[in-house]
């Protein structure tokens, strides 16, 4: 056992996660940041969080936006989440992606797509937890995702494992 604060981000990458694009259209421009911390909140209504660090610099330029988009990175996009999750300037380059009418921008060849508002936001510590409203999402069959563990960029190995776990 170590002391909380030493290897938060050593023990924090043992959880497995996806990688998702959150981005939008911002001076007819894409504008976006990688995100491992996407998680699906509620049904009914739909609603997804993402969480932003306080030091993000694209954050403050997407939450001024009526739709935000997020893209569930597919296993092939390992460039994508690197790019995007970098501090370069033109992050989108080298990347496809399609702006919605309503001005989400999707990254081509996502396993999923998320069409959002902001809902609520709630400081929690160096971070926001940031709560979507969704108004319009859908998933390629067959598409598998990218996996962000122990940070390293990785695919599903493997087939499923017993039977199918649904949630009740
Ligand atoms: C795989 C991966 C996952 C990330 N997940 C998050 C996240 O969940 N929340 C966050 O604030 N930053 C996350 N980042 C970092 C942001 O993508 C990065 O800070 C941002 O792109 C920096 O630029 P900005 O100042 O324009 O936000 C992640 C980066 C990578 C590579």
């Amino acid at each position: 056992m170590t002391a909380v604060g030493v290897d938060l981000r050593r023990v924090y990458g043992a959880y497995p996660t996806g990688v998702t694009v959150v981005a939008g259209l911002v001076g007819g421009n894409p504008a976006g940041l990688a995100a491992s911390s996407f998680v699906p909140v509620s049904l009914d209504p739909p609603l997804v969080s993402v969480c932003v660090a306080h030091t993000s610099t694209t954050w403050p330029l997407l939450r001024a936006l009526p739709r935000i988009g997020i893209s569930v990175l597919a296993s092939h996009q390992g460039h994508v989440g690197r790019r995007l999750g970098s501090r370069e300037a033109d992050r989108f380059a080298g990347v496809d992606w399609r702006s919605t009418p309503d001005g989400c921008v999707q990254v081509e060849g996502a396993a999923a797509w998320y069409d959002c508002s902001i809902e609520r936001q709630f400081r929690s510590g160096d971070h926001d937890i940031i709560v979507f409203r969704v108004h319009a999402l859908d998933a390629q069959a067959g598409v598998p995702p990218l996996i962000y563990h122990g940070g390293t960029f990785r695919d599903l190995a493997g087939g499923p494992i017993g039977e199918r776990a649904s949630a009740p």
